[in-house]
């Protein structure tokens, strides 16, 4: 594999970050505060940690890589409304563990209007939400709320001299995962590079695989390529399954022999600068479809096809998703898979026994993105920013009532989509998905 470096997008920049903020505390009723903490480290065993990954609300609004820092936005506040909390600098534990960018770096390098040293923390954080009636943080985070408890309680114990304490606590998600769901232009292009490398990855990996290899050898292809790109790595765990592992949804073992005349399934994608790639390809170990292999695939990716021409503005993932599960159902009656004419199939969801997982998700800093999928109840229109996936599939158990050719087979097919102002733009076009096209890359030397 050539060793050719793609053009890095622009780092999304401070300006960008403020404007998100801004739209963030725009939508908050009057009196209101945000906190939100950073992710912390996690312990992976003994004295190691996992590598840190910053918590995706965080970034969105601050870009700010550290650990152990706080988020607090104060609307109208005049000596500034983005504040930050962060680790002092301490030379002694840099050493060790690399540079902190302190207060100074944080208000130098980032959108901060005023930074404070963490064990400030206590004392400062009930001066600023002091008076402030409605808390937003997020609900389902047990730091917040233990955060939140302890500023109350700070205020509430200096009521007498003044201190108001915020009444009510409210949930920050809903208002920031539907901002989070409309992707900027910078934001596009990370999700578009993400999807490039991501598709290399796949290419490599078919490239490379042959009959005596193993799965983790496609997984350690995938994976040099993420980081020979300069993504942080994965978005998710790599899954490689050979033969009917691949009806294991998200088997991440890798570990078993590639065998001749097996499919393969890979779903991979790499994180670039915390967005995610989320691509699924099946192909044949040995570079030739058997005729089941290629009856089936062949209706996934009729199916997959014509999915993607859907995604518009205005159409519903919900609608995909019946599209989707109407194709299937049809091939899975014509192969006599399925008995029975095609409604009662659909109606009676005798189709899940192959095809149990819905046909899309968001994809944004978190390959199952945030965003509701439903709107006052019913399933929302596609509109331009929106990102998503595109991943039916058809996994046939290794079942004595299932014709023999045709047992423990599976397959998934997954593009990431962008909805566009007049239809969509596919951001993992990289890698082919054609029988054929796979059959003439595996063929390449
Ligand atoms: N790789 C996880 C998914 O496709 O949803
Ligand atoms: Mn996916
Ligand atoms: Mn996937």
């Amino acid at each position: 594999m050539s060793p050719e470096l793609l053009p890095r997008p622009a780092a999304i920049g401070r300006d960008e970050y403020r404007r998100r903020c801004q739209t963030l505390m725009a939508a908050l009723p009057e009196g209101s505060a945000v906190l939100l903490p950073a992710a912390s480290l996690v312990t992976r065993s003994n004295d190691s940690d996992y590598p840190f990954r910053q918590r995706s609300d965080f970034h969105y609004l601050t870009g700010f890589p550290e650990p152990d820092a706080l988020l607090l936005l104060l609307p109208g506040r005049e000596a500034g409304e983005i504040v930050l909390f962060c680790q002092e600098r301490n030379p002694a534990i840099e050493a060790w563990t690399g540079i902190r960018l302190g207060t100074d770096g944080a208000m130098a390098h980032f959108a901060i209007d005023e930074a404070f040293e963490n064990p400030a923390r206590v004392e400062a954080l009930g001066e600023l939400i002091d008076g402030r009636e409605t808390l937003y943080l997020l609900l389902d985070d047990s730091e917040s709320l233990a955060l939140a408890d302890q500023v109350r309680s700070e205020l509430k114990g200096r009521a007498r001299r003044g201190a108001v304490a915020p009444q009510a606590l409210a949930d920050l998600a809903p208002l920031l995962h539907e901002q989070r769901l409309i992707k900027s232009q910078a934001e596009l292009a990370l999700l578009r590079h993400a999807g490039e490398i991501s598709a290399r990855a796949h290419v490599r990996a078919m490239r490379t695989a042959r009959p005596g290899l193993n799965e983790y050898h496609l997984q350690a292809e995938l994976e040099h390529e993420f980081r020979w790109q300069g993504a942080n790595g994965t978005a998710y765990d790599s899954i490689v399954g050979g033969g009917a592992n691949a009806c294991v949804l998200h088997y991440i073992e890798n570990r078993d022999a590639l065998v001749d005349g097996e499919l393969v399934l890979i779903d991979a994608g790499a994180e670039f600068d915390l967005y995610a790639g989320d691509i699924t390809r099946t192909f044949p170990v040995n570079g030739r479809f058997s005729s089941p292999q290629r009856q089936l695939y062949d209706i996934v990716l009729a199916a997959q096809e014509r999915a993607i021409e859907a995604v518009t503005p205005g159409a519903t993932l919900a609608a995909i998703h019946q599209g989707v599960v109407r194709d299937l159902s049809r091939g899975l009656v014509e192969l006599g898979l399925v008995e029975g004419e095609l409604e009662a199939v659909i109606s009676e969801e005798r189709y899940k026994r192959f095809y149990l997982h819905s046909t899309s998700h968001w994809l944004g800093l978190d390959v199952h993105d945030v965003g509701t999928y439903r709107c006052h109840g019913e399933p929302r229109p596609l509109a331009p920013g929106m990102v998503l996936t595109v991943e039916p599939g058809l996994y046939i158990p290794d079942d004595d009532d299932i014709p023999e050719a045709y047992r423990g087979i599976g397959i998934r097919i997954e593009d990431d989509v962008a909805v566009t102002r007049d239809g969509h733009e596919v951001l993992s076009a990289g890698v082919p998905k054609r029988a054929s096209e796979i059959e003439a890359v595996m063929a390449k030397e």
